[in-house]
């Protein structure tokens, strides 16, 4: 069976704060961010608001579902890609399932931060496949706002609050997902992490950490490797595909992996800018914006890319 994308959805908060809004928080300036990330707004939840991830993920699943024509009856699977779940357990996922009245299947939580979405999606293409599912809900939701240390700098203007959703459904073998890869590598863990609240297992919790130039490095060679890599394998080349839709870290990431796989501009979806880095929900959120701007047409092929903490990084290739 072929997995395919009925459906896609997105939900951020309305409140959009700029980088004239952070130089008022940190000792940072908007050409600094703006040359250096190419981030010029990000939107971020209100530090009052009762919502939580669950609540950004069924808000993004419900738009996804609708755009599917799907109600609750339909879904037998959801699976969540997240950094900051609601709780340390249940799963994200559960509660999504209860938020949206789905009462089919199963619901769990993917850890692979920011490669998160195209791991999860990659799972819910292997269960269709296997005849395990009919139409699953992969949905990346982050409240990244309240796990960072905004006295810290690095980090603070890098991220912003999202979620995207997509539908995944049992499709014509030739379309949809054709091949996917996933790779880790444990012995890089300490390059870029988020603390247990409370401490968890290891160490006190005290806000996201990173090493920034080693991400820079990692995240341009693997991305720009596995993208190779899975179209390799596929038995395709890179003047096959049509369109790269890549986890939204930082510009200079962005324009470093199209010059290394020499992709113009109009084959890569840009939107870091407006969101910064939402981590699981930056794939779906460019997605959205590639299906807005008309680029997700039937026959064309295209790459999702995701990279982050593990460092986990990762490939869907699909036919759309
Ligand atoms: N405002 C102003 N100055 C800042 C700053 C900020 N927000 N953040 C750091 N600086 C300073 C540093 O302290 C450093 O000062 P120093 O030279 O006096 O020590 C200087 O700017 C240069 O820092 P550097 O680390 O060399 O900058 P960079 O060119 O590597 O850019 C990042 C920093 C974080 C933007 C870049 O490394 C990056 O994007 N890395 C990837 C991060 C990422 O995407 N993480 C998530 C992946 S999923």
């Amino acid at each position: 069976m072929g997995a395919v994308i009925r459906g896609i959805g997105v939900y951020y908060p309305d409140n959009i704060v700029t980088n004239a809004d952070i130089e008022k928080m940190v000792e940072t300036t908007d050409e600094w961010i703006t040359t250096r990330t190419g981030i010029r707004q990000r939107r971020l939840l209100p530090k009052d608001s009762p919502l939580m991830a669950s609540d950004f993920g069924t808000f993004a699943a419900k738009a996804a579902m609708d755009k599917a024509g799907m109600t609750a009856d339909d879904i037998d699977g959801i699976i969540c890609a997240n950094i900051n779940p609601d709780k340390q357990f249940p799963a994200t996922a559960c509660f999504i399932q209860a938020k949206l009245g789905v009462k089919n299947g199963f619901a769990f939580d993917v850890t692979a931060a920011c490669a998160g979405f195209v791991y999860a999606s990659n799972m819910a293409h292997l269960m269709i496949d296997a005849g395990q599912a009919k139409n699953v809900l992969v949905i990346g939701a982050e409240i990244l706002s309240r796990v960072l240390d905004w006295t810290d700098r690095n980090t603070c203007i890098l991220f912003g609050d999202a979620a995207g959703a997509v539908v995944f459904s049992q499709g014509p073998k030739d379309r949809g997902v054709i091949l996917s890869q996933m790779k880790s590598d444990g012995s890089q863990a300490d390059v870029l992490y988020l603390d247990c609240v409370g401490g968890g297992s290891s160490s006190a919790g005290k806000g996201m950490a990173m090493d920034g130039k080693q991400v820079f490095k990692a995240a341009v060679t693997e991305i720009a490797d596995i993208v190779k890599s899975t179209l390799a394998k596929a038995g395709l080349s890179l003047k096959d595909l049509d369109l790269l839709v890549i986890h939204q870290a930082n510009i200079r990431i962005l324009n470093a992996i199209a010059d290394k796989l020499e992709l113009p501009p109009e084959k890569m979806i840009i939107n870091v800018d407006r969101f910064g880095n939402t981590s699981s929900a930056s794939i779906p959120l460019a997605l959205h914006d590639a299906e807005s701007q008309g680029k997700l047409q039937p026959g064309k092929l295209v790459a999702l890319a995701g990279v982050g903490g593990g460092m986990s990084w990762g490939c869907n290739l699909l036919r759309w």
